[in-house]
């Protein structure tokens, strides 16, 4: 199946000058969590099947691999990490890993999480530069340190000790991104009023592509936070989840967000279930995510449920006030011990407006879109 990366679909529906139709959209993934699918597509499934693995939109590409490994009877966090790695791996995505859009000065901060539910162990990297699969470092913290949780500098180091390579994980594409972003941002880097070539800046970055500047113009106005959470639960019903994110683009150096902190981004507990989110870290690390959700869960409310009471507890927050509501977007994510999953996004739509918010769901057959429930049947929402 052809993987659309968010760019390629942004350039496409800002190339045609109109949304495109849910049924030209149909087939074709976009990263960050968010749908490009027709309502009509997406099916509702069957509840409770063991194995079972989900993640956000962007990772339905890569649930097969999972799958094979929670199949042959491997171990839930291998499942969940291998999935995620392969969006980490992927220049395309540029919400994850490996082209990634950078912070403020250019570079490139990870966040991950993992936790393991049969051995209740975690561990977390945060605003780790040049080290590109962030979850599986996390895993390495959990599993070769006393520690849960290293950031910075220190995160890279133990990575560089433990094997891991170091790379400039901006791409060509995200470094431009990048500086146009300073262009738009900054005075200085910028040509001069005198210069002649200012009114061309734009066009000369991009070699006069209309679409990358106008998918250039949409990230710089809406600083994205995209994302990709993994659950999985397999035959024995063992659970494991993970969690990893280049961030919110354009940050300032060391801002942390939701995916690496236990219990907000990111929560497992193998009598229960576990979940995850995608969108603004910063409003689900407020009420606990993570561990909201599994603790509903365990009270009895279904994952769709669960997901929902932390949702309510963000618009709380806001007093359901809809203008502030609107400036950002967030989604959770919940499997429980029976296999039985669901999600909730605040807005109605995904990336685009035009597209249903939905999730990716393997429960042995194959990998496909599920509608999330929404809190507001609206659109709206930055990124
Ligand atoms: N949810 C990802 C972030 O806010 O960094």
């Amino acid at each position: 199946m052809e993987l659309w990366s968010r760019r390629k679909f942004f350039l496409t529906s800002l190339a045609g000058s109109a949304l495109a139709s849910a049924n030209e959209l149909f087939g074709r993934t976009t990263p960050n969590g968010h749908a490009a699918g027709s309502l009509a597509n997406l099916v509702t499934p069957a509840q409770g099947k063991r194995p079972l693995i989900i993640s956000s939109a962007n990772g339905r590409h890569a649930l097969d691999k999972g799958m094979d490994i929670l199949k042959r009877g491997g171990d839930t966090l291998d499942a969940v990490v291998a999935v995620v790695t392969v969006v980490e791996d992927d220049p395309n995505d540029d919400s994850v890993g490996y082209g990634g859009l950078p912070n403020e000065e250019g570079e490139v901060e990870l966040d991950a999480s993992v936790m393991h539910g049969p051995t209740h162990r975690a561990g977390a990297v945060a605003a780790v530069r040049r080290i590109k699969n962030a979850s599986r470092l996390a895993k390495t913290v959990m599993e070769n340190t006393n520690h849960t949780m290293i950031v910075g500098d220190g995160a890279r180091r133990f990575a560089v000790a433990e094997g891991f390579e170091e790379m400039n994980l901006l791409t060509e594409h995200s470094r431009k991104i990048w500086l146009a972003w300073k262009a738009k941002t900054s005075f200085n880097w910028r040509p001069g009023i005198d210069s002649p070539e200012w009114k061309a800046y734009m066009s000369s970055l991009f070699k006069g592509d209309e679409k990358e500047i106008a998918y250039a113009e949409r990230v710089i106005a809406h600083p994205p936070t995209g994302t990709i959470p993994c659950m999985a639960v397999d035959a024995k019903g063992d659970i494991s989840a993970t969690t990893t994110t280049s961030g919110l683009s354009w940050k300032i150096p060391g801002r942390v967000g939701d995916s690496p902190i236990i219990g907000a981004g990111c929560y497992a507990d193998n009598e229960v279930g576990a979940a995850g989110s995608t969108g603004k870290g910063e409003e689900n690390i407020k009420v606990c995510g993570g561990h909201t959700i599994v603790e509903m869960m365990r009270q009895g409310k279904s994952p769709t449920d669960a997901c929902m009471e932390a949702m309510t507890r963000v618009v709380h927050n806001y007093k359901n006030d809809k203008k502030k509501l609107g400036t950002f977007h967030l989604y959770f994510y919940a499997i429980n011990k029976d296999g039985a999953h669901g999600a909730v996004s605040l807005w109605r739509n995904g990336y685009e407006a035009s597209n249903q918010a939905s999730y990716a769901v393997h429960d042995g057959t194959e990998a496909r879109l599920v509608p999330c429930k929404t809190f507001f049947d609206e659109a709206g929402g930055e990124q």
